[in-house]
């Protein structure tokens, strides 16, 4: 049977709110509109109870002590403006030395571009062939002047999940700030900043089955006591790290989305990670010239990550669009598609970058949209390569890598 069309397979861009986050969120839209920050009427007292038990749910997901140092903001990358930005500026009498890696997400990268700018330094560490940050590499790259250090939990693209908990050592041992974008890691798979000495972490609600615009940086309030500066001032709402009225209702969302995953984890990620395995064998057992991306077993569990040799992406996304939706590894920036900085960077070649495909399973995938989706992606991928002179030539044995090509 072919399951209901288009079938959403692109859960690491975003997820879709689960129908028990909707049912939390809707009476904070009408009978329960108060403003948290309303100490002296009802209305004041509900919303803001509303908020305190959200910053409760989403503390307990990621093995906060006290929920004060989650700080609301409007999203994950809001969350690392703040955190980098924020600790850049108010430790910058102790250095100007920051310590991340080549595959974060382009906010952390943009945001460590303009803080070269303004006069920081910034060293970013090289991952291995299987995506993994090299612990040793941090402790390498770090100077008496590091102030900060920051690697993903696990990255979006290949689902890599780096050593997060001995990272937090050494920048323990060292007494650097310790930041970790989990956005993709968080309600996902097991996160504890406790256990795992993590400082700063940013993370955000739309890719935990909540609503779109909001997120959360947790900042440390004890062994260390972090401090940032603000981005934004105002009412000193959040502690005074990140004024402006709480959108109650999504931060509601937020919480239930937070506790829900909480309860999920165990099962789903258990079911998510069999049936993307199904998806991998299903691919590669069919396929010649395939390549997974990223470490084989320390990866998300819901996330795939395959190069298909002789075959763009970007037409193999054409092929399926109006059957799945998948993203491809290329990013189009203006006139040129460039292959994905995250795939390059792991020594892939740019042919094979190119040809990356990005699969993301989530908690409404099920067992035939797998299915379907695999078979769909194989035909396509054969019906590419029977157009493919490259490929042709391969099988009939010519070295392509050996050929000089004439522009005429
Ligand atoms: C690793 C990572 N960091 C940051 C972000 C940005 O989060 P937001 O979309 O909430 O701004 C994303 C978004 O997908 C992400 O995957």
């Amino acid at each position: 049977m072919t399951p209901k069309l288009p079938i959403f397979m692109d859960s690491q861009s975003t997820t879709p709110v689960d129908p028990r986050v909707l049912e939390a969120m809707l009476p904070y839209f009408t009978e329960k509109f108060g403003h948290p920050a309303s100490r002296n009427h009802p209305f004041g007292w509900e919303a803001e109870s509303g908020l305190d038990s959200a910053r409760e749910q989403v503390a307990r997901l990621i093995g906060a002590r006290d929920p004060k140092e989650v700080v609301f903001t409007s999203g994950g990358t809001e969350s690392i403006n703040l955190a980098l930005k924020g600790a850049a500026e108010m430790y910058r009498e102790k250095g100007n030395h920051i310590v991340t890696t080549l595959i974060e997400q382009r906010a952390g990268l943009d945001v460590c571009k303009r803080l070269e700018r303004q006069g920081f330094e910034v060293t970013y560490v090289k991952v291995g062939t299987d995506g993994l940050v090299d612990v040793e590499a941090v402790r390498s790259a770090l100077t008496p002047k590091t102030i900060l250090i920051s690697v993903m939990f696990a990255n979006n693209e290949i689902g890599t999940i780096q050593p997060i908990a001995e990272i937090g050592r050494l920048a323990k041992d060292r007494g650097i700030v310790f930041h970790t974008d989990a956005t993709q890691a968080v309600g996902k798979i097991p996160v504890d900043v406790e256990a795992m000495g993590i400082d700063l972490l940013s993370c955000t609600s739309h890719l935990i089955y909540g609503p779109k615009g909001i997120g959360a940086l947790y900042v440390r309030r004890k062994n260390p006591r972090v401090r940032i500066s603000p981005m934004i001032d105002g009412g000193g709402h959040e502690r005074g790290m990140r004024s402006g009225t709480v959108p109650v209702p999504l931060a509601v969302g937020f919480g239930r989305a937070a506790e829900l995953c909480r309860e999920l984890m165990p099962e789903e990620s258990r079911r998510l990670a069999a049936l993307r395995d199904r998806l991998q064998d299903q691919i590669l057992s069919k396929v010649d010239e395939a390549y997974l991306n990223g470490h084989p077993e320390k990866r998300l569990p819901h996330n795939l990550n395959i190069s298909f040799a002789y075959v763009e992406g970007e037409s193999m996304l054409m092929g399926l669009n109006k059957e799945a939706a998948l993203s491809s590894g290329s990013a189009c920036t203006s006139a040129t598609l460039e292959p994905s900085y995250v795939i390059s960077a792991l020594g892939v070649d740019a042919e094979l970058a190119h040809s990356s495909i990005r699969f993301g399973l989530h908690r409404f995938t099920t067992e035939e949209e797998v299915d379907f989706v695999g078979r769909r992606t194989v035909e396509v991928i054969q019906r590419l390569r029977e157009m493919s002179p490259l490929y042709e030539m391969a099988k009939e044995g010519v070295n392509l890598k050996s050929m000089h090509w004439k522009a005429e």
